[in-house]
């Protein structure tokens, strides 16, 4: 459906040849030799740190910035092309036809709810604008998807910002775009209304079929949403797959970071066969599970997320694969779960399991590692 190859896109940096290069000229690359693919009805996100060049490739793809190389193209309509130099191909925003919803919902403020939807309609030529009846009957419709019907004739400054944010969304959606490119666009408003508007798109994301890129840097939104995810670091593809998949293979250290908290510990590859890696770490023996198939003797960090601990104040001996003693340092009351810190030898391991599990700090803890839940992070 889309699809990008060696995306890349700079800022600034000397034009014209000849002239010597100085330190303030020197080019940002905001996006590096990007390649992605995202087939029809996905919602595909690109995740990553401030900076890190998701504006950038989201804005390519809608014709707000000229790439310096590279292809955009959405079906079998080529949008960009450029090889750097020789012919390019660079259609114009306003011929892309994609739906944009941005960070600040640009609503038009002197029009009610009815007509800012109506609006994009409206202005099309005379040609490829459907009569008045029908443009009535796609914004109600529209609007009945948001749960905006009852404001229809409302001034648009006059809703919530929860609202504001769904009408900015209906009238990208109004024009049935073959593909829907969203930036941010939930980060202005406060957690709760961030939550439960995220539930909603992603239901109408997944009833409409809408094929969606989906910009954000808030992990959690990312894995809640997302049918592929790009983890993108300075410019970057880092990891690309499913949410679960980043979420408990990390392809490096930087994505098992930036995705959630995790215990790292670093070790050696003491023996591998046929995926079952025993790895010898400064606490002892880990036997774990991985598809990497690392050579003994190999350096690597072992990935642990606080969830996947057990912790128990008796010992299970042989039930269990690979058991460690520790001393509870901290725990922290979150709710749903209670987050332990329990220091083992040189390292903490952070654990975190079921409320009904409460251990005080000072108390002698045996903790439980699931060999199927423990990646292996490759030391790069
Ligand atoms: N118009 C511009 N001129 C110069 N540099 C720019 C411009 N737009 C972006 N950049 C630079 O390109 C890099 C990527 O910016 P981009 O806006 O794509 O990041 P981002 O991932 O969307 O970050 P954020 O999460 O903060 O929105 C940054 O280093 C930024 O400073
Ligand atoms: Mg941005």
């Amino acid at each position: 459906m889309l699809r990008i190859d060696n995306l890349v896109k700079s800022f600034g940096g000397e034009k014209s040849r000849g002239k010597k290069k100085t330190a303030s000229s020197a080019a940002v690359f905001a996006v590096n030799n990007v390649s992605f693919e995202v087939k029809e009805g996905e919602l595909f996100t690109l995740l990553g740190p401030s900076g890190c060049g998701k504006t950038t490739t989201l804005r390519s793809i809608a014709g707000l910035e000229k790439p310096d190389s590279g292809t955009i193209s959405v079906g079998d309509r080529v949008m960009f092309s450029s090889t750097g130099r020789g012919r390019t191909v660079n259609m114009p925003a306003n011929k892309r036809g994609l739906g944009m919803v941005f960070q600040s919902y640009a609503i038009w403020p002197h029009m009610t709810v009815f007509d800012n939807v109506a609006f994009p309609l409206q202005v099309r030529e005379r040609s490829d604008r459907p009569s008045k009846k029908v443009i009535a009957e796609k914004v109600e419709r529209v609007l009945a998807t948001m749960q905006l019907s009852e404001q229809s004739g409302r001034q648009a400054t006059k809703l919530s910002g929860g609202q504001q944010q769904r009408l900015a969304l209906a009238r990208a959606l109004v024009i049935e775009p073959p593909l829907l490119l969203l930036d941010e666009p939930l980060s202005n408003l406060d957690a709760k209304l961030r939550e439960s508007l995220r539930y909603e798109l992603k239901r109408l994301q997944r009833e409409l079929g809408i094929t969606s890129v989906y910009v954000t840097h808030d992990q959690v939104e990312a894995l809640a949403l997302s049918t592929q995810i790009a983890v993108m670091e300075r410019g970057g593809v880092v990891q690309l797959g499913k949410p679960r998949d980043i979420y408990e293979q990390p392809a490096n250290k930087f994505v098992a970071e930036f995705i959630g908290t995790s215990n790292f510990i670093p070790g050696t590859v003491a023996s591998q066969r046929a995926g079952r890696h025993c790895v010898e770490t400064s606490n002892g023996i880990l036997y774990l599970e991985s598809a990497s198939q690392l050579p003994v003797g190999s350096e690597v960090v072992v990935s642990i997320r606080p969830e996947a601990v057990e912790l128990s104040t008796t010992a299970r001996g042989e039930q269990v694969a690979n058991e460690w003693q520790g001393t509870v340092v901290t725990r922290a009351f979150l709710g749903d779960a209670v987050d332990h810190v329990v220091a083992v030898g040189e390292h903490e391991v952070r654990a975190r399991v079921n409320p009904s599990v409460s251990i005080e700090s000072g108390t002698s803890v045996y903790l439980q590692l699931d060999p199927s839940k423990i990646s292996l992070v490759p030391v790069n």
